[in-house]
């Protein structure tokens, strides 16, 4: 091939952009199907390795990620959760249905002290959501007060009642969560009203500092986001005092709610749609974005994408309120394309959660009562780790091929993003054009590259997926098509693929 076919990826290595924090890399457990229960805790008794309860090999995978925080218990879970109900023994702890997702009884056996026994396993800081909906001011403040207070209180007393002496530190507290619906169908004006009130009851204990993040808007409605951030920007003190960042959801959902698609039975149709509608979480966050600026040059408070990831129909035979979903080839090139987007808006965005960690929507295990499967996402959360806390360098994708058109949308086939962390560079790249691959020149200017490692996770069908069965169907292999250039490197990226190539300075 030409150099004049080739596209070229221009990366200023030398020009630091903001930090990509960490907690981009987020995660999301909610009582939710079988994400809890089976997922993360199978309980002391079961035969599966686990310690209290807490399923070590899903731990062990997890744990490869670098998982720098989980959010817990939901979600619209969140809004009925009452903390009381799953502490102290757990044969005495209340059940209580769980009307969002199946109706199911849940017996609360995880509870406060297992999540916080599992954000230790993992390595990960703990994000708690706590309830606005149905609960009460004094009950978040209660939480607060047991999680963090050291020294001698009713809640400390409480804590260290069911053998737990230390305060743990919590850095981040949902105040609610999609207000607007399943959290109290409120509007923006009572809501924010509302969580004013319960921020200022969440206290900082005893040295641990709350990032107190308002439940935010979903997907384009900036509306939301406006009235929150005005009524902010009201408060005494300087707004940061009360809230530290708002938060928002996106979903990639490329049919109708009623007819979301089969996360393994689609066309290219239907490809090409999932990725114009994965490529708009740039215009969300770019809306939201340009709304706060206005009420806050200075970029003080955070924007938090605390749900994101594909949602399909669930795989068929399950339970409709357990949002079991397959994770195909299609679903790592959603995520890859979406962490790009994340790494140019870093400077406003400080974290990002994906729904869900385990066996729900978007997830990066499946497991069974015998071991579990590592989805194409897994893969590329984990290729992408070298960006964690990296500094973002610009990335301009030049001469790449006319975009592909549908329905008045365009796609654009090459996706990329790159980091500088010391003498260490990362650059990834997505070539999503389903049916031909890229000729891409890495044109890398700003410091000389002593050596190069290229990985790539592909797959002959978009529709590739892991199971039991066939658990490395779609599995990180070395990226071999790799030559140095005049500009830098060049690589030739399959069809429906997604490398990374990390660089020696
Ligand atoms: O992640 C599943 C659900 O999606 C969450 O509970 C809710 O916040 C959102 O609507």
């Amino acid at each position: 091939m030409s150099d004049a076919s080739a596209a070229r990826v221009v990366i200023d290595l030398d020009v630091p952009g903001p930090t990509i924090s960490r907690h981009l890399y987020g995660h999301f457990a909610e009582h939710l199907g079988r994400c809890v229960y089976d997922g993360f805790y199978v309980g002391e008794s079961s035969e599966l390795p686990n310690e209290g309860g807490i399923r070590l090999d899903v731990v062990e995978a997890l744990r490869a990620l670098n998982i720098p925080n989980l959010r817990w218990p939901g979600g619209c879970f969140a809004d009925e959760y009452h903390w009381m109900n799953g502490i102290g023994p757990r044969e005495d702890r209340p059940g209580m249905v769980n009307t969002n997702w199946g109706n199911v009884v849940e017996n609360n056996h995880f509870g406060t002290h297992e999540f916080m026994a599992l954000c230790e396993l993992l390595g990960a800081e703990p994000y708690v959501n706590g309830n606005v909906g149905s609960g009460t001011v004094r009950e978040m403040s209660d939480w607060v007060e047991y999680l963090t207070r050291n020294g001698d209180s009713p809640m400390v007393r409480l804590r260290k009642e069911n053998g737990r002496e230390d305060p743990w530190k919590v850095p981040f507290w949902g105040i609610g969560n999609e207000a607007w619906g399943c959290g109290g169908n409120l509007t923006a004006e009572a809501y924010v009203d509302l969580a004013r009130q319960y921020a200022t009851f969440c206290k900082n204990h005893d040295g641990n500092e709350l990032y107190r993040i308002a439940a935010g808007a979903s997907d384009h409605d900036l509306a939301w986001t406006e009235a929150l951030m005005k009524s902010i920007s009201k408060l005494g003190g300087t707004p940061r005092d009360l809230f530290q960042a708002i938060s928002v959801h996106y979903y990639t959902v490329p049919g109708t709610w009623e007819h979301k698609g089969s996360a393994t039975q689609f066309g290219f149709d239907d490809y090409y749609r999932t990725m114009i509608k994965a490529q708009d979480i740039d215009r969300v966050l770019t809306g939201h974005s340009t709304v706060m600026d206005a009420y806050d040059p200075e970029r003080k408070i955070g924007l938090v994408l605390d749900e994101w990831g594909t949602w399909w129909d669930v795989e068929p035979g399950t339970n409709p309120g357990f949002l079991y979903q397959q994770n195909a080839l299609r679903d790592a090139l959603v995520a890859s394309l979406h962490f790009d987007v994340f790494h140019r808006h870093a400077e406003r965005l400080v974290m990002a959660n994906i729904a869900q960690t385990v066996n729900v929507l978007q997830a990066m295990v499946l497991t069974d009562d015998t071991g579990l499967v590592l989805t194409p996402t897994y893969h590329v959360f984990e290729m992408n780790k070298g960006h964690h806390d990296a500094t973002a360098v610009p990335v301009h994708v030049v001469d790449q091929q006319a975009p592909y058109a549908l329905d008045g949308k365009q796609l654009e086939f090459l996706s990329a993003s790159a980091s500088v962390k010391g003498d260490k560079a990362l650059v990834s790249v997505t070539n999503l054009d389903p049916a031909a691959a890229a000729d891409v020149v890495l044109d890398l200017r700003g410091a000389t590259v002593r050596a190069h490692r290229g990985r790539l996770l592909t797959a002959p069908e978009l529709q590739a997926h892991n199971t039991a069965a066939e658990p490395e169907v779609v599995v990180p292999t070395e990226l071999t098509d790799i030559t140095t250039d005049a500009r830098g490197l060049r690589v030739t990226l399959p069809p429906h693929s997604f490398a990374t190539i990390e660089l020696d300075l």
